[in-house]
């Protein structure tokens, strides 16, 4: 079983970019891998300078996580801050980190250039996440195209300390997922929260209707032929179908007689009928937030038994006293 070992940053409300993005995709490898996945709350520090609103993501992350589908008994689910080894990893990986490095850097120069304070965190946030993947001696790390730089030089990091100290670490691989398309906002631009364009997994009915009100048409008359191909509804419904199902909506755009209106109202309501299973859980994490604690405290409690091995192994090879 391979470790797979995933992290995520906690923040706010979930869309369906995230879902078709990303969220599947991990669901997807829990049942047949050993995975991780972590709450990266430390990471987001970086950025988020408000501390109620950073637990409240935090704790919400991890209700929505399980909402959707993550399962504590098959997946090791715990909050990045709950490991404390991590950060002792983290120093001592820092020492291995050319300044070339991390100078390199593109998602550091894009953060700036958006306007996020260039502190030392934000610079040296890869040795961070560096330390969460080598703590677990992670094999494979998904991660969306813009972290990819980062596992390298997670990689690159692990080969330095390696060649001082022999296979100490394990070098991790990449795992992008290929046949996730991006998903469009309702603008037609890709699905962000920071162009807000988004349609939110957890939003109510109404807020959800209104979300999919906004997607963009053209003004083809209800009695016309309609194009399928490139419509933004139907490109947000082929996500919710089988092959028969998209079929059926193929003909009834080309049949004409159906407004824009009429297909809006078809998605709204395959988009709510898809997530009322995580709804309902969410709605129960959301009254038992004990249980939610609890869940993580365990999950800690597994990574902590593996990280505190390692740490001890890599210490002792530094030259860390005791
Ligand atoms: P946002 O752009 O809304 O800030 P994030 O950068 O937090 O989203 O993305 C979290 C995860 O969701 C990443 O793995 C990313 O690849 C995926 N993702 C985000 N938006 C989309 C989208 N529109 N289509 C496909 N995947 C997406
Ligand atoms: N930086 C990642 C992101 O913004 C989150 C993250 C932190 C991560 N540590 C990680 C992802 C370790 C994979 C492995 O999405």
């Amino acid at each position: 079983m391979a470790r797979i070992l995933t992290g995520i940053q906690p923040s706010g409300a979930l869309h369906l970019g995230n879902y078709f993005g990303a969220i599947k995709q991990i669901k997807e490898l829990q049942n047949s891998n050993d995975l991780f996945i972590f709450i990266a709350n430390y990471h987001a520090l970086t950025s988020l300078k408000d501390s109620k609103a950073l637990k409240k993501n935090t704790i919400d992350c991890a209700i929505n996580f399980l909402s959707l589908g993550i399962d504590p008994n098959e997946t090791t689910f715990y909050v990045q801050s709950d490991v404390k080894e991590v950060l002792e990893l983290y120093w001592i990986l820092s020492t291995y980190t050319p300044m070339g490095l991390l100078e390199r850097a593109h998602s550091y120069k894009d953060k700036v250039s958006k306007g996020i304070g260039a502190s030392h965190s934000l610079f040296s946030y890869p040795v961070l996440m560096a330390a969460d993947i080598l703590l677990y001696d992670a094999q494979i790390v998904p991660v969306g195209k813009d972290q990819i730089q980062h596992v390298e030089m997670t990689r690159d990091i692990a080969i330095k300390f390696n060649n001082d100290f022999g296979e100490i670490l394990s070098i991790p691989k990449f795992k992008v997922a290929k046949d996730t398309q991006t998903v469009l906002g309702v603008d037609g631009a890709k699905m962000s929260k920071s162009y807000g364009n988004t349609i939110d997994i957890f939003s109510d009915e109404k807020e959800l209707k209104k979300a999919i009100g906004k997607i963009v048409t053209n003004s083809t008359p209800i009695e016309d032929k309609k194009e399928w191909a490139t419509c933004n509804i139907f490109a947000l419904a082929k996500l919710y179908l089988d092959k028969t199902k998209q079929e059926e909506l193929q003909k009834r755009y080309t049949k004409g007689g159906e407004g824009y209106g009429h297909f809006k109202v078809y998605l709204k309501e395959l988009i709510w009928n898809y997530y009322e299973n995580a709804r309902q859980k969410r709605e129960y994490y959301l009254n038992n937030k004990d249980e939610v604690h609890d869940i993580l405290s365990d999950g800690a409690k597994k990574a902590s038994k593996i990280a505190k091995n390692k740490i001890e192994i890599i210490k002792n090879a530094v030259g860390i006293y005791r």
